[in-house]
């Protein structure tokens, strides 16, 4: 049976988002091939440290050894498969079955079997009972790993989009740091269907998202494309490569404008104090800064399903004079099951930045993008939940696939665009999804 996704991608068939079979296959094709998102080294600085993440269908043990080697160990015992660690996070040396005692090491090797030498064979061999452990690469921080031993390095994996990671992330105020373990919250819903939205879905934020815009929580900025400061709008760009990756930008320009008119004379980073912008420029490259430059909002998906949003955020309720600051977030969409997903969310902030902006950045970002969020979350996790309870109780072939086409054939390449990949210049797109489901859709072929 194919999955009803129309030539060049523009509609995915229902059971796509409902069909436990289909997850199943996602975990063999999608997730096992790919490199996956686990946190930050920053979890776990000290030897010993850990936590616990799904790798595709497994849990692992994200655990830094003595060595100081950040390894993913499976987290089942190679006896009898028990659960080996409970704790989402903590610090031990060694991790200890708890039905018949075998003790790993925290590097992932068997060095404990209550009753070796009177019970087993004498040939009995502790190498070939150490905890698989899985590839891990750390890139500027952010733990990725994967169980293909033929996946490309994350490089390679990452392809396009790792220019326009480094571009946010280089603001001239020194490497990001994790606040804290994750938020975590269980969503309805299929994992695609919250992570297609973070790929570029503008479209929602008119409908969905307008009544709290209205009421001043996201203040002077993104309302209404830019409500406050008069004779500016917010335009977008949308990207996305052929590994599925994808980023969609929000530009402020003078109203009737285009990205290719920002006055890039004058730098401006929105988000970022003024009197840094000088130095931000410094910090980046040309190209850099013409990515970066009067960008109010940058939000995409790294192919399968870590998600990251930089955004510049002027007040929460209350906080009327709090000046616009930046936050980054980044999330991983993990399944549950085929109709039920878990957000997990790290804040990050640049180690140079101020105290101050720190907690504001922190604050904005928990108070809107986050389990609690009173903007964005739980709107969007109620149309998440309302997609799911509607497609599950369709019959099967009810309704038709769902629709792909927004900004087919009304996009145009943006000139002078200077990151990699294919610019689109276009507000209102579903480019970037289209993206996204055709790299899934190869993956996936046919369909169990
Ligand atoms: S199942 Fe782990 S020691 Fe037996
Ligand atoms: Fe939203």
């Amino acid at each position: 049976m194919s999955f009803g996704v129309d030539g060049p991608v523009r509609a995915i068939g229902r059971r796509a988002f409902i069909d436990s079979d289909i997850l199943d296959a996602e975990y063999d094709r999608v997730f096992h091939p790919s490199w996956q998102f686990l946190g930050f080294a920053g979890e776990v600085p000290e030897p010993g440290d850990y936590v616990l993440r799904m790798l595709g269908r497994d849990e692992v043990v994200v655990v830094r050894g003595e060595d100081g080697e950040i390894r993913a160990l499976h987290n089942s015992c190679t006896h009898r498969g028990t659960r080996l660690c409970r704790a989402s996070l903590g610090n031990t040396a060694h991790l200890r079955c708890s039905y018949h005692g075998w003790t790993f090491t925290n590097d992932g090797r068997l060095v404990g079997v209550p009753a070796l030498r009177s019970g087993y064979p004498p040939d009995f061999d502790h190498t070939r009972h150490g905890l698989p452990s899985a590839r891990v690469a750390c890139r500027r921080g952010f733990l990725f790993a994967t169980w293909d031993a033929k996946a490309p390095d994350l490089e390679d994996y990452l392809g396009e989009i790792a220019w326009y990671l480094d571009a946010i992330l280089d603001c001239g105020a020194g490497e990001w740091e994790v606040c804290g373990p994750p938020q975590r919250v269980r969503a309805k819903g299929n994992w695609k269907i919250p992570t297609d939205n973070f790929a570029g879905d503008g479209y929602h934020m008119r409908t969905t998202h307008q009544i709290a815009l209205d009421q001043g929580i996201y203040g002077d900025t993104l309302a209404n494309g830019t409500r406050g400061r008069a004779g500016t709008d917010l335009v977008a760009v949308n990207i996305a490569t052929p590994a599925g990756h994808s980023l969609r930008a929000g530009y402020v320009v003078e109203s009737g404008r285009s990205i290719d008119e920002r006055d890039l004379t004058a730098p401006q980073f929105p988000g970022y104090p003024p009197e840094r912008w000088p130095a931000l420029t410094a910090a980046q490259t040309p190209e850099q800064v013409r990515f970066t430059s009067h960008c109010e909002v940058a939000h995409g998906v790294v192919f399968p399903n870590t998600v990251f949003l930089s955004v510049a955020h002027d007040r929460a309720v209350g906080e009327d004079a709090d000046p616009l600051t930046r936050y980054l977030v980044v999330r991983a969409h993990v399944p549950v099951s085929a109709r039920e997903t878990e957000c997990l969310y790290w804040t990050l902030v640049p180690t140079a930045m101020d105290r101050e902006w720190q907690r504001r950045s922190y604050r904005f970002q928990a108070r809107t993008q986050s389990a609690g969020g009173i903007l964005f979350e739980m709107d969007d996790f109620e149309n998440f939940a309302r997609i799911d309870a509607a497609l599950a109780r369709s019959a099967p072939g009810r309704g038709g696939p769902v629709d792909l086409t927004l900004g087919v054939g009304r996009s145009t390449p943006a000139r002078n665009f200077p990151g990699p990949a294919r610019a689109e210049a276009a507000t209102l797109s579903e480019h970037n999804q289209r993206a996204f489901y055709r790299r899934w859709s190869t993956l996936m072929g046919e369909l169990p």
